[in-house]
């Protein structure tokens, strides 16, 4: 059966090249589990978005679970779907725009239309935080 999931963690000051290292494993690990979904970073916490078999979000989970480079991971939400939000995305990090009055609206224009509403606003809020 198909499933979201979403959770927080933290992590400190993180750079691109660090991001770009978490990317491909995803690349990697996500393609062969067919695990799609997001990621969002605002220099402290990350939010992530995992759509998969249960099975496979439980393979990918536990390695994300004891991945030293973030602490504190939370689960926001776990819900069986129908249908992925974001299909084609094997993992894709939408970049938080610096201006943080802009950040809700940009960050609305690149989330996919077949988010969850629910899902989609406690993104756009992850987005708000400073
Ligand atoms: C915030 C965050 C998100 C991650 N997301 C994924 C993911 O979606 N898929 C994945 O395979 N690894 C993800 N990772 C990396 C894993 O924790 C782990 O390092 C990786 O799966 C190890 O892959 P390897 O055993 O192939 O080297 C993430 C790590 C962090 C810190």
């Amino acid at each position: 059966m198909l499933r979201q999931y979403l959770y927080i963690s933290t992590a400190g000051g993180l750079d691109n090249a660090a991001i770009e290292h978490i990317l491909e494993a995803c690349q990697r690990n996500n393609r062969v589990r067919n695990v799609t979904g997001l990621l969002l970073y605002n220099g402290r916490n990350f939010l992530q978005l995992l759509e998969g078999e249960a099975s496979d979000l439980f393979w990918v989970m536990r390695k994300i679970g004891s991945d030293p480079r973030h602490s504190g991971v939370s689960w926001l939400a776990d819900r069986a779907v129908d249908e992925r939000a974001c299909p084609s995305w094997l993992m894709r990090h939408i970049r938080l725009v610096d201006d943080l009055d802009q950040r809700r609206a940009a960050l609305d224009s690149e989330l996919p239309d077949a988010l969850d509403p629910a899902l989609r606003e406690i993104m756009l809020n992850f987005a708000a935080l400073n």
